[in-house]
């Protein structure tokens, strides 16, 4: 009976994982939120018994503590795989490139916080309160949900040069990654930092002002990936990073993978 939790459940792409994974009854699915009352993850759950809400705030030590010991009280002990996926950015500065960075150190920790809390801090928090239940498990992975935009070989190639806080917190999280890695390759624990691809889980009508960014994305990617048409639905971003994590071994523990398996193709 495999076990699952993921952070950052309430919508998007850790609420598909959610979906997704239920339709199995054998497995038990534990999705984490800030608030259990969100509407559309407890009207999931309300549909399949073997989804349990925990509330749970990656950004507060305690707060997701008491998560892994919620998780630990479902389980009986044991978890099998652990997925961060908790994100937020300061949307208001995503399109500042290193130049744009003002001399105002307030301005900037605003730029920074949200993406370094969820992505570092949260990282590291999460996955050290819900290790001793991946101990216990039989699967023993721990993905967290990261991002080419984080891979310096990606920059490069698409020279997308925004979105900078959300990009190096994202190269940390995938540093970290590595680090847990290396450190816990002895006990049989794979560490994976996954691309999700480029999915979109915009809610609503789109504002105009997101509609051309994603146009002004659309051609940067293109300079990487020539025949990319758009985004892709969040229902086969996560079919195919449930097939990678599938596959996840000792072989591919600390890397950074995409949706698609490997190191390469990112849409
Ligand atoms: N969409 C893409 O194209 C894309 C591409 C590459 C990588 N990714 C990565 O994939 C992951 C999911 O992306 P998405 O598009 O589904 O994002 P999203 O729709 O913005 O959802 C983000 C999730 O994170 C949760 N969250 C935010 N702050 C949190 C906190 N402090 N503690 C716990 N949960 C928190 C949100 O919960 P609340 O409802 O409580 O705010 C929400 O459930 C992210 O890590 C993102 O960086 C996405």
């Amino acid at each position: 009976m495999p076990s699952y939790a993921i952070t950052g459940a309430s919508k998007g792409i850790g609420r598909e994982f959610v979906r997704q994974l239920a339709a199995n009854p054998t497995n038990t699915v534990l999705a984490i939120v800030r608030d259990p009352d969100s509407p559309d993850i407890s009207e999931l759950a309300s549909h399949h018994p073997n989804v349990h809400i925990i509330q749970g705030d990656v950004t507060d030590p305690k707060s997701i503590l008491e998560a892994a010991s919620a998780a630990e009280a479902v389980t009986g002990g044991p978890l099998d795989v652990l997925i961060h996926n908790s994100n937020a950015v300061d949307m208001a500065s995503m399109s500042s490139t290193p130049t744009q960075i003002p001399f105002d150190s307030r301005a900037v920790r605003t730029m920074f916080d949200l993406p370094f809390s969820t992505a570092i801090y949260g990282g590291l928090w999460t996955t050290n309160a819900f290790l001793p239940l991946i101990e216990r498990g039989v699967r023993k992975k721990i993905v967290h949900i990261s991002s080419a935009m984080g891979d310096c070989a990606f920059i490069r190639k698409s020279g997308v040069s925004d979105a900078v806080a959300y990009a190096v917190a994202k190269a940390g999280m995938n540093v970290q990654v590595a680090k847990y890695a290396a450190e816990l390759a002895p006990k049989g624990i794979k560490v994976v930092a996954l691309s999700p691809g480029w999915v979109d889980t915009w809610e609503g009508e789109k504002p105009e002002p997101v509609v051309h960014a994603q146009q002004v994305m659309l051609k940067q990617f293109q300079t990487a990936e020539p025949t990319l048409k758009g985004q892709i639905q969040p229902e086969e971003s996560v079919k195919k990073c449930l097939q990678a994590i599938g596959h996840l071994d000792m072989g591919s523990s600390g890397l950074l993978l995409s949706h698609n398996g490997d190191t390469e193709r990112w849409f």
